[in-house]
């Protein structure tokens, strides 16, 4: 499968999508939406990939939101049409995705990052929401997400500011999970991926779950929510795998059951 704005591989049991319209700096339009639901519904659906990483290219995984597409809207177009509605199917997305920022990741380009479930930055990566400076404000959960990963005082800095924040500032603030070499970034996000893909299936999406339901629900609930799925875990052929491959000392066999 082709896509006009992605380029799709895949390396054994990982999937490397490339957000390609390099002209305008990968800002995220209309088709790139369509593509990302598409090709994400494609790695979910294929029993060979286990895990997928989202990147862009050396100077922008993505400038934001296509600002010369939006130009033009009005808010009926806007908010009757649901213009960013799409990225909820790529939030469905029940695989982990990892997302690898080399360059600017600003508004849409930063919120898409925030979707995905582990940032790997490149220590030349700016992050920001300077939606600001156009009149406007984050439109796909960046005052959302930004201020959950990094608190409200940063986040209402950056958002009400158009600051941009670099690699290290985003992992102090707990934004990004690890900041590499750019040059190794690639390499390292796929080592991670292949990792993941390495574990057994049905307990990577359940541990997804989990950690998204911390956002979701008070610890109570969530603590709940935890605790069912890992007893459910127990009816899986995979537990019984993993944990007999442990006591006789060899490497697990998992079969996705
Ligand atoms: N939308 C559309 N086109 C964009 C774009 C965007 N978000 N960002 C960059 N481009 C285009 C530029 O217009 C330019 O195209 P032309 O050559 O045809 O003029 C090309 O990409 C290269 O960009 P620059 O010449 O500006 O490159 P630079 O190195 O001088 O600057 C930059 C890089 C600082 C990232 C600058 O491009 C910039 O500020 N971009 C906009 C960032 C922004 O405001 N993002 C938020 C968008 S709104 C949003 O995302 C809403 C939301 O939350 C959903």
């Amino acid at each position: 499968m082709s896509y006009e704005t992605l380029l799709v591989e895949t390396r054994g049991t990982v999937t490397l999508v490339t957000l390609n319209r390099p002209d305008a700096l990968n800002a995220l339009n209309s088709q790139v939406l369509a593509d990302l639901v598409a090709a994400f519904a494609a790695f979910d659906a294929d029993p060979s990939q286990g895990c997928a990483v989202l990147t862009g290219s050396a100077k922008a995984f993505a400038a934001g939101a296509d600002i010369k597409e939006m130009q033009a809207m009005d808010f009926a177009g806007m908010y009757g049409g649901d213009h960013f509605a799409g990225y909820l199917r790529f939030t469905a997305t029940r695989k982990p995705v990892i997302a690898a920022v080399s360059g600017f990741a600003l508004g849409g380009g930063c919120e898409l990052a925030m979707m995905c479930d582990i940032i790997i930055a490149a220590d030349n990566a700016k992050f920001g929401q300077p939606e600001i400076k156009l009149g406007v404000a984050p439109g796909m959960g960046g005052t959302q997400r930004l201020t959950r990963a990094v608190g409200k005082a940063k986040a209402m800095e950056l958002c009400l500011t158009g600051r941009l924040m670099d690699a290290a500032e985003a992992e102090r603030s707990g934004l990004v999970a690890r900041v590499v070499p750019a040059d190794n970034l690639l390499a390292e996000a796929i080592k991670a991926a292949e990792t993941i893909a390495g574990m057994a299936p049905i307990a990577v999406k359940a541990v997804k779950e989990m950690v998204n339901s911390a956002y979701e629900t008070t610890l109570t609930q969530g603590i709940q929510f935890e605790r069912r799925l890992f007893a459910g875990l127990f009816g899986t052929a995979d537990q019984t795998e993993g944990m007999a491959a442990f006591v006789e000392k060899r490497p697990a066999n998992w079969t996705g059951r």
